[in-house]
């Protein structure tokens, strides 16, 4: 068996892991990145718009500050978040910005004059001053106070991931690609590192550390349809929920983004309607504006992709041969602006839907795009439940998005969480040495042999893709963007059939060993489905609406009796269903629960202030 030793096993090489890496590497500690792509292939590169951070230099950015990013963040979860992380989230995001500009992105700059700019598709007139011309700018996103998203065209998540891994290749931090972390090794207490599994050799490995990091993004591949990479199966958070010790907060929280593509779900950024953008329906007339007259296409995510979805509803959506879908409108931003700033939607579109965007409308419908939820941890990133594990980026539940994430802060997470959690990590590393117990190693591989073999000669007829699909369905159908208690109640009875089916799989392949992804699917399969499950207990116990999570029997956001995180157990290697524990969202209250400004959404708000020790705000 393959041994690797380390001060850090980070699991996840994309921005939010190499950055950690990178922390660590800083302070004189070894990493090993495991990475089931080489680096640059993370889906951290996917991410097309920007990153928020409140420099305030451009024109419509002016008088930007951390407050107001707080203040907005805080809005944008609809009053889920932690708010003590929010607030070091904004304070440091334009720090990281700045960082990240050292290391070499190329931010797009404030560029001096007069120009043609659009809001909701009408143009108006801003004069950049010259004293600022240069300094890092910012375009407009949804659900923000003032233009702060800083971007480089609309590949910021490429140039980012691609500058990040310069500086691991820099610093000589290892990455192993290819290989795929299959279990924590643990002794009830502290984390140990992990069992992982090479795809390329098929073979067991075992990488053990004084740290554990989990930055392996979201779980968006549970969902049939999603703007995801296909390695978003959500291994971190299915092997942290697998030792039964460590909850996924806020599993029900699942952000669908307005514009993916149909049909196949790539990601259009929402910088496209940031830039003046509009949506339109099969009459090609724009809706928004009746539905949302403040913020129109730019409301915050999880109410646009209501609204579009009602629209559809309402038989306003454009009839095609993959379902209804609407249009999104970027020809009147012209030729110059589109190959320049929205340079990989123009490729996406030609090379995916053979459309000309400069003259054609864009077909586009809400598509699974973030997972808010991830594995529970403290503001340090420590994992709850046991020492020495911790986790950032998409991964974790920091918990900085609540019940919905504003675009551009994602990316922004990355980075920052990836600074913080390091120099945590770096503090613990410090004071700790470990105790690696042999005979808690030989179990964990022993238990994941046993599991390969138990598949190779199972015999059994259940297959393992019809079986994913099933379970990509049912969320997709069941738990997506509009949820009941009926839907609900049945998508939990069919994850659970589809869970006793995993029982069943059988390989198809006759060449099992080495890489063989059938058998990778196989092994992943049953951590998914409790994840699934945990997202769909979790929306049908929250009798609420909050953010993403939009219940049409439960319509008002409840703070009384829902102001609180959902913590997503599975105790039990035979249990059915995960054990639900909650906690309350913040321990420091900054603002009070109250309207967000956007989306029409009553609140019952009958705030204990036991709760949050402050008084709610009066509309
Ligand atoms: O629309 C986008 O560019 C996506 C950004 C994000 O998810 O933060």
């Amino acid at each position: 068996m393959d041994t690797f030793y380390t001060d850090l096993v980070c699991v996840g090489a994309g921005l939010a892991g190499e950055r950690v890496a990178i922390a660590a590497a800083v302070a004189g500690f070894e990493s090993i990145c495991l990475s089931v792509v080489p680096p640059r292939r993370s889906h951290s590169s996917a991410a097309q718009g920007g990153m928020q951070a409140s420099l305030g230099n451009c024109c419509m950015g002016q008088g930007d500050c951390p407050d107001l990013h707080f203040a907005d963040t805080v809005k944008g979860s609809d009053w889920g978040c932690d708010q003590e992380v929010a607030r070091l989230f904004a304070q440091t995001a334009p720090v990281a910005v700045r960082e990240m500009a050292f290391w070499g992105i190329p931010w797009n700059r404030v560029v001096a004059g007069k120009g043609v700019y659009y809001k909701a598709g009408k143009a108006f007139e801003k004069i950049e001053s010259a004293e600022r011309a240069g300094a890092i700018t910012a375009r407009d996103f949804g659900g923000t106070a003032k233009w702060r998203t800083c971007y480089t065209s609309d590949g910021t998540g490429h140039t980012l991931l691609y500058t990040m891994d310069n500086e691991v290749v820099r610093l000589g931090v290892k990455v192993h690609d290819r290989v795929e972390a299959v279990s924590l090794i643990h002794d009830g207490g502290s984390c140990m590192g992990v069992v992982a599994r090479c795809l390329k050799t098929g073979k067991l490995r075992v990488y053990l550390g004084k740290a554990t990091l989990i930055a392996t993004g979201g779980y968006g591949k549970l969902y049939r349809e999603s703007t995801n990479a296909v390695i978003n199966w959500g291994d971190g958070a299915a092997i942290a929920l697998n030792t039964g010790l460590i909850p996924i907060g806020n599993p029900e929280a699942v952000q669908f983004h307005p514009t993916g593509i149909v049909p196949t779900n790539i990601l259009v950024t929402e910088g496209c309607r940031g830039d003046g953008g509009t949506l339109k329906d099969v009459d090609e007339e724009r809706f928004m504006n009746i539905y949302e007259p403040a913020k129109q296409e730019l409301a915050s995510r999880d109410v646009v992709s209501r609204w579009m979805t009602h629209h559809m509803r309402m038989g306003k959506g454009v009839p095609s041969a993959y379902g209804p879908h609407l249009w999104l409108d970027i020809r009147h931003l012209g030729a110059q602006h589109i190959k320049t700033k929205l340079r990989e939607v123009d490729e996406i579109c030609r090379e995916f839907l053979d459309r000309d965007p400069i003259t054609q409308l864009i077909p586009v419908r809400p598509a699974q795009h973030y997972s808010m939820g991830g594995v529970r941890t403290d503001k340090d990133g420590a994992a709850y439940g046991l020492r020495g594990l911790y986790a950032a980026g998409e991964a974790a539940c920091w918990d900085l998005h609540g019940f919905n994430r504003l675009g551009g802060n994602s990316l922004a997470e990355t980075v920052v969480a990836g600074r913080i959690v390091g120099e945590k990590i770096v503090e613990f590393l410090k004071g700790h040495e470990s105790d690696f117990k042999t005979s808690v190693v030989r179990q964990a591989v022993s238990r994941e042999q046993k599991r390969i073999e138990a598949l190779i000669g199972s015999g059994g007829n259940e297959n393992v893709y019809e079986l994913r699909a099933a379970m990509g369905d049912v969320l997709m159908d069941q738990v997506g963007i509009f949820r009941n208690h009926a839907d609900l109640r049945d998508a939990v009875e069919k994850l659970q059939v589809i869970y006793d089916r995993c029982r069943k799989m059988g390989l198809r392949s006759s060449c099992v060993h080495g890489a063989n992804p059938e058998l990778s699917a196989a092994l992943r399969l049953p951590g998914m489905v409790r994840l699934a499950l945990c997202i769909a207990q979790g929306a049908l116990t929250r009798t609420e609406s909050r953010g993403a999570h939009a219940r049409e029997d439960y319509p008002e956001r409840n703070d009384r009796d829902w102001l609180k995180r959902t913590l997503a157990f599975w105790k039990n290697e035979d249990d059915v269903l995960p054990v639900l524990e909650y906690e309350k969202p913040s321990k420091v209250w900054e603002m009070p629960p109250g309207e967000r400004g956007y989306g029409a959404t009553k609140i019952i708000c009958t705030l204990d202030p036991e709760i949050c020790g402050l008084k709610p705000e009066t509309n």
